[in-house]
């Protein structure tokens, strides 16, 4: 089977378009990374790209007279590249509908929470802030209403006692670069289907019936 084309999209230091990069370098991956594309210009993650011989392209919104020029130029982008996959990753622009209806079910997204708890900004401070025990990260396809759309992979991450934003949030990025490969290999190897905006995932191990935090063993 031809490997899937993926596009990265990213505004920033590209730590998990790196973990995507890493599982497209493995050799039974069946998705390849055909372009990196910022809407930064000196995004720290077109340098992570350059180094790993990963073809990228700037398209900085500023230079755009409105969303709708910026969303078509990157869409033309994508095209001229023959995208199947377009892969949020810290890609820090809100979306028209017009894109993301373009690109339905080819537009996946990571967001570091257990959505659709904490969607938007400042997850880690809020899910502090509100006690949970438990945040996370979502990998989901995209739909128009912000970090919404069917959920393809969660991780639970335990928030402990001791935790600020900053010890949460690298725990929830160590996850995160485990659940957007493993996504992205999950699609790539045609297992996932989107019945009734939930998708259903051929094979899906669960894993035990519970985790307790704090835990309850002695
Ligand atoms: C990641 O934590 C990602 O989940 C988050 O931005 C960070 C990007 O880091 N995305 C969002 O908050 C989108 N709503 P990275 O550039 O190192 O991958």
């Amino acid at each position: 089977m031809a490997k899937l084309k993926i596009a990265i999209l990213i505004s920033g230091r590209g730590t998990n378009m790196q973990a995507l990069i890493d599982y497209c370098s493995t050799e039974n991956a069946a998705a390849e990374i055909a372009l990196v594309l910022s809407n930064v210009r000196d995004a720290v993650g077109l340098d992570r790209a350059a180094e790993a011989d990963v073809p990228s392209v700037t398209i900085d919104h500023k230079q755009y007279a409105s969303r709708e020029h910026f969303e078509d130029a990157v869409t033309k982008t994508l095209e001229d590249h023959d995208i199947q996959l377009v892969c949020l990753a810290g890609f820090m622009r809100l979306l028209t509908g017009t894109f993301v209806d373009h690109w339905r079910d080819r537009l996946i997204n990571i967001h570091p929470s257990l959505l659709p708890a904490f969607k938007g900004l400042d997850t880690h401070e809020r899910a502090l802030a509100e006690g949970v025990r438990f945040t996370g990260c979502t990998v989901h396809y995209v739909r128009a209403k912000m970090d919404t759309g069917p959920i393809i992979v969660q991780a639970a991450v335990p928030i402990l006692p001791d935790d600020d934003s900053e010890s949460l949030a690298m725990r929830v990025l160590v996850a995160e670069h485990r659940c957007y490969p493993y996504a992205l290999s999950l699609i790539a190897a045609r297992k996932t289907r989107i019945i009734g905006e939930k998708v259903l995932i051929d094979g899906a191990q669960a894993p035990g019936p519970a985790f307790l935090n704090p835990t309850d063993d002695t």
